[in-house]
């Protein structure tokens, strides 16, 4: 496995790998969501890229950049043992170096949940993730479901820039007690980190709601909220019942809808999702859209 931090060096490695590529970006502090990534991508390719780059332009002033846990030596331990072949770790010089001034806007999509909430975050993500795979040329690329808007973004630019990429979504890794993994999770004490079950909570608090048949969108964000206010540590920044593919907010559900929240547990913001399907519910299980 080659660790590379120039855009220089690292399209000479790329130039001489054969067969497919796929690329799992990241910004680090792996956990086994990552490496569920970087699997599907070693069995689907014939080459294995990952990125580690805490990108600066995707935070607000306002968020957790200077703290975002980094640990480079474990991320690079990790991967080699998944077997990657080339690493690229930037610093951010290299990315965004004096003069830069190109940034990528996905339009619509952006706007609400996460959008709304973190103003410019998606900007620096669909303008990373554009440059990454200008740096990298894939064959795929892989995100999980669990940045549910995200990768309804990065398809949204990839199809509008018409990149060469296909973009492959993967189901959401849980702790035992269904905690989705996040490297913020880092940041909960113990207190919290038993507080944070509360996103998974609720959303099965919808989910057992839904397929008793409930459809009304009001209903079912409520059934989430309940739960979340329920719980002392946590408080409640977005609950949303939404269309799958432009996220505007269902009065009702007719086929399948985006639960999908955000809760702030103490100073740190989790965000989970779970899909709402009439039938077939075990689609999600398959990261299917
Ligand atoms: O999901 C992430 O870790 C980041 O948003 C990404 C896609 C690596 C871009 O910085």
């Amino acid at each position: 496995m080659r660790v590379i931090a120039t855009i220089e060096e690292f399209r000479a490695a790329r130039a001489a790998l054969h067969g497919t590529v796929g690329l799992v970006p990241t910004m680090g502090y792996l956990h086994e969501g990552h490496l569920s990534l970087v699997r599907r991508a070693r069995a689907e390719n014939d080459n294995v890229i990952t990125t580690i780059f805490v990108n600066p332009t995707q935070f607000s002033p306002a968020e957790d950049l200077a703290r975002y846990p980094r640990d480079l030596p474990r991320d690079l331990a990790l991967l080699e043992a998944e077997k990657v072949d080339l690493v690229f770790a930037p610093d951010v010089a290299e990315m965004y170096p004096p003069g830069f001034g190109t940034f990528v806007d996905a339009g619509p999509i952006t706007a609400p949940l996460e959008g709304a909430a973190r103003p410019g975050h998606f900007r620096g993500v669909a303008t990373v993730v554009c440059k990454l795979f200008n740096i990298t040329t894939p064959h795929r690329a892989y995100f999980g479901q669990k940045d549910a808007q995200q990768t309804l973004v990065i398809r949204r630019m990839t199809l509008d820039l018409n990149l060469p990429v296909e973009i492959v979504v993967c189901p959401i890794v849980r702790e035992p007690d269904g905690l989705a993994m996040s490297s913020r999770n880092v940041y909960l004490n113990p207190e919290e980190r038993r507080a944070a079950t509360v996103l998974f909570r609720a959303l099965q608090a919808a989910q057992d709601r839904f397929r008793a048949g409930e459809r009304n969108g009001d209903a079912l964000r409520a059934a989430m909220r309940a739960v979340i206010d329920a719980e002392p540590l946590a408080r409640a920044d977005y609950v949303s019942v939404a269309d799958l593919d432009d996220l505007h907010e269902l009065e009702e559900v007719t086929s399948r809808a985006l639960a999908s929240l955000a809760v702030r547990i103490g100073t740190t913001r989790l965000i989970d999702n779970c899909l709402l399907e009439v039938r077939g519910e075990r689609r999600e299980a398959r990261g299917e859209r």
